[in-house]
């Protein structure tokens, strides 16, 4: 079937699967590319099932059916033929800054002045792979957070060449495919949510380190504690929530806060003997040969999750229109 418009996926993995059923969701025709082309193939497999099983379930996203969606997905023999007369190109091969420059390279040759040139990176800031590129002011991060069907978030962070255009336009084709785009206004280590999460782990590993709790304590904290809020709130409407506005909350708590925060030290080496241990107690709780196991079962709790905030949400926009 025609879709609305071509969208390249370079790199077929985790991330380009996800990619490629979220673009495929809203009608986009899909091309995946893999330097692999075997790659192509599991990963269209592994689509099809994912696309028939969510449909089986009631978590399709999306009006069409999941053959449509599939038939909308097409494999690519050439990055050539990925990134012509695409609108958009969302890169997503193996996290090597090297790696990066030199798809981005490949890919400069084959784009219009029209595509936006996005990446998935984790951690390299588009300015780290794009500075010499013709098309440099197309070049933008929009990184997703795993698994993306089922986590919404997006960080889309331009260079500092980035045309605001560009900033613009990945922003709303984010939002048409249903994912939730935030922007940073410029490039920083880890973008936003790495940054936030690393303080977590950073806490977390030095709490087992000091012997305070135990590791599924810790994890605990967070899945029966911080975690329910957090699904629904941010930390700062958080604090706001739990006093009369932010001011009350700074004049009530402010100074445990600052206290406690004086007592964090240096951040423990996610490595060695600490890595051992952390790793040993972990896998007690989650073993290494269960890991696909465990997957499927957060993908399920996940969506479930999605499903529930997609209908409250509904709700609420119906109360308001109601009023
Ligand atoms: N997995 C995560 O949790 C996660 C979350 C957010 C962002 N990311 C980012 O997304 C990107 C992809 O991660 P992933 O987990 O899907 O990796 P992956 O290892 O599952 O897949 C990478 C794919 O890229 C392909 N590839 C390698 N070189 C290529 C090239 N030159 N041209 C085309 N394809 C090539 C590989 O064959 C492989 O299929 C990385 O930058 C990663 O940091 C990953």
């Amino acid at each position: 079937m025609a879709g609305k418009g071509k969208v390249g996926i370079v790199g077929s993995g985790f991330i380009g699967r996800g990619w490629a059923m979220l673009f495929a969701s809203v009608g986009y025709e899909v091309k995946l590319y893999d330097v692999e082309s075997t790659k192509i193939d599991d990963a269209l497999a592994d689509i099809q099932l994912q696309l028939k099983k969510l449909e089986d379930t009631g978590y399709l996203r999306g009006k069409l059916t999941a053959d449509q969606q599939f038939s909308l997905i097409q494999k690519c023999e050439t990055l050539k033929e990925c990134v012509e007369e695409s609108v958009h190109v969302q890169e997503c091969v193996f996290e090597s800054v090297d790696l990066k420059k030199k798809v981005f390279k490949d890919m400069d040759a084959f784009a219009s002045e029209n595509v936006v040139l996005c990446s998935s990176t984790s951690c390299f800031p588009a300015s780290s792979f794009s500075e010499d590129l013709v098309h440099r002011a197309q070049v933008i991060v929009g990184h997703p957070v795993n698994p993306p069907y089922y986590v919404p978030l997006v960080e889309i962070v331009p260079a500092p060449w980035t045309d605001p255009e560009v900033v613009v336009r990945t922003r709303s084709l984010m939002t048409e495919i249903g994912q939730k785009p935030v922007v940073l206004r410029k490039e920083v280590p880890g973008f936003a949510l790495n940054r936030v999460q690393y303080a977590l782990i950073d806490e977390c590993w030095r709490m087992f380190r000091d012997g305070i709790m135990s590791l599924e304590d810790i994890d605990t904290s967070m899945h029966e504690g911080l975690g329910l809020r957090y699904a629904f709130l941010g930390p700062l409407e958080t604090c706001h929530l739990n006093a009369e506005g932010m001011l009350d909350y700074c004049k009530r708590y402010g100074e445990g806060i600052n206290k406690v925060s004086e007592t964090f030290g240096p951040n423990p080496r996610t490595e060695g003997e600490l890595a051992e241990r952390v790793h040993e107690e972990i896998c007690k709780i989650s073993p290494l040969e269960k890991l696909a196991e465990r997957r499927q079962w957060r993908d399920a709790r996940l969506t479930a999750l999605a499903q529930m905030k997609r209908i409250l949400e509904e709700q609420e926009k119906e109360a308001e229109t109601v009023l």
